[in-house]
């Protein structure tokens, strides 16, 4: 497979500043003051940039916990949005213009209105990725997008609840899913390392193929270079470490194992601008917060009795044909996305000039959709610390912009239905175990307010085999 040799393709967003007229609009959006920018940066984006936005720095993560970090951002973007409204609010960094959506209209309006005048492909994206994926689709812009987009959609089988390969997929979920739940029973206890691993077999099965299964060294590799994206633009790139990422995922899209991913891609033309071995770089990397989403929902079913009742009824249902589509499963699953997204911070670049009501927004601004707070902003959402999976099952939080676990508009994640299928198939089996109990974790008290950060790699769940259990 060819790499592009240049990278014409990814390059800036264009930008213009043609509309509004610079001196025809309602003036300029509020600006955040420097005492308020240094507090946005010392407790809500310091703390989040720490933690490791492309890899989780697992200690980090633990002490932002201790710290209740979460707790104290989100208390402080309640306070700025009472100070400055909805937004957009300028936040004058020096070299950099960024903006704060703080509202749902906010929200669907830069999502929905792209790749212009809001770009995914911001400067701060193209040096995190870059690292990994330089002609990722998330980073391309144009035309070189729009083809990486199509490509993607058509291999992940993009908004259809169970992808054509589902059957295989299931398979090789519960497959690898009974086989670490025995070993669970067997020593009592279920951590993060005994989870991540299985999950990982998981998944290099169902994107490169069963020769995948061990290969840890890719995956590692991949960490590795992920690490550095951590850094950004302030850390060289590894020319030779990427080679050996993409010349491992190459070797493994060759054999196109029937049933893989590799297969659809096989089948795709794969033209001139995709570089597969790029968009196969992302979806590695975004398995990576799907496993943690995935063991939060397992903390969420082992606390809360109801809906583990709910989950373990559909699973006795089963379906009539193929693998069941386990919509409380799901929910579940979805909850765990809002109640602690993975993409903190959706960041969007504004290619031209732009009217808002509060005035307007220049070209080239980095607009930042902050997750994070608006999924639990509890001065606007009574339940925005409670396990609801019924918002997910009636609709009402899908058509909710204050909700974007997985974007929206056109830069939707084009996996969340592959995603949600695989974690819900990965709960299933596990709670499918007639002789298991899942203990709660000891850090999490389901009797308070859900918390606002929850270190998955600290979790444990007690296996036994104890006979019942709703
Ligand atoms: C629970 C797991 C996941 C979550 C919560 C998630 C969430 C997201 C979010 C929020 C975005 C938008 C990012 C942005 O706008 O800057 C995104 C984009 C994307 N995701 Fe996922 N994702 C998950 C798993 C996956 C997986 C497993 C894959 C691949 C198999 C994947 C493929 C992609 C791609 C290719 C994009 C870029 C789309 C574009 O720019 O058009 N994601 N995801």
């Amino acid at each position: 497979m060819a790499t592009p040799s240049n990278d014409a393709v990814t390059s800036d967003p264009p930008r213009t500043s043609s509309e509004p007229a610079a001196t025809s609009g309602p003036g300029p959006l509020p600006v955040l003051s420097p005492a308020d920018t240094a507090r946005l940066l010392g407790t809500a984006l310091g703390p989040i940039i720490a933690q490791g936005v492309i890899a989780r720095r697992p200690r980090v993560v633990a002490l932002a916990g201790r710290l209740g970090t979460d707790d104290a951002a989100v208390r402080l973007l309640q306070q700025l949005r009472a100070r400055y409204g909805d937004g957009p609010v300028r936040v004058p960094l020096p070299g950099r213009p960024f903006a704060l959506v703080l509202d749902g209209d906010g929200v669907r309006r830069v999502l929905t209105e792209g790749p212009e005048p809001f770009a995914p492909a911001s400067w701060e994206k193209r040096g995190a990725l870059g690292h990994f994926q330089p002609h990722g689709v998330l980073v391309s812009h144009g035309d070189a997008r729009a083809e990486r987009r199509r490509f993607t959609e058509t291999v992940l089988d993009t908004g259809t609840p169970l992808h054509t390969d589902a059957a295989h997929i299931a398979a090789v979920a519960r497959a690898e899913t009974d086989a670490m739940r025995d070993i669970a029973a067997r020593t009592g206890v279920l951590s993060w390392d005994d989870f991540v691993r299985s999950w990982w077999r998981t998944v290099r099965r169902i994107v490169l193929g069963p020769q995948a299964r061990d290969d840890h060294d890719l995956t590692d590799t991949l960490t590795r270079l992920r690490g550095r994206g951590n850094w950004s633009f302030l850390a060289p790139r590894r020319d030779q470490l990427r080679e050996r990422f993409a010349a491992g995922v190459r070797r493994h899209l060759d054999q196109a194992a029937p049933g893989s991913l590799a297969a659809r891609i096989a089948a795709q033309d794969p033209g001139t601008g995709i570089t597969p071995e790029d968009q196969v770089g992302h979806w590695l990397f975004a398995w990576d917060p799907g496993a943690a989403v995935t063991f939060r929902a397992l903390a969420l079913l082992a606390t809360h009795p109801q809906v583990r009742g709910r989950a373990r009824a559909e699973i006795a249902e089963g379906a009539q044909d193929g693998p069941p589509e386990l919509p409380v499963l799901r929910a579940a699953v979805l909850e765990s996305t809002r109640l602690w997204p993975t993409t903190p911070l959706l960041l969007r670049e504004s290619t031209r000039a732009t009217r808002w009501p509060g005035g307007d927004l220049a070209a080239g601004t980095s607009v930042l959709v902050p997750a994070w707070f608006l999924h639990r902003d509890d001065t606007r959402r009574s339940d925005a610390d409670t396990l609801d999976v019924d918002q997910w099952l009636d609709g009402s939080a899908t058509d909710d912009w204050m909700l974007t676990p997985f974007s929206g508009g056109h830069g939707v994640c084009p996996a969340r239905e592959l995603v949600l299928f695989v974690a819900s198939t990965v709960l299933a089996t596990l709670l499918d175990g007639h002789h298991t109990v899942l203990l709660p974790p000891e850090s999490f008290d389901p009797s308070a307010p859900l918390p606002r950060g929850l270190n998955p790699y600290a979790m444990r769940f007690g296996v036994s085999r104890a006979a019942t259990m709703p």
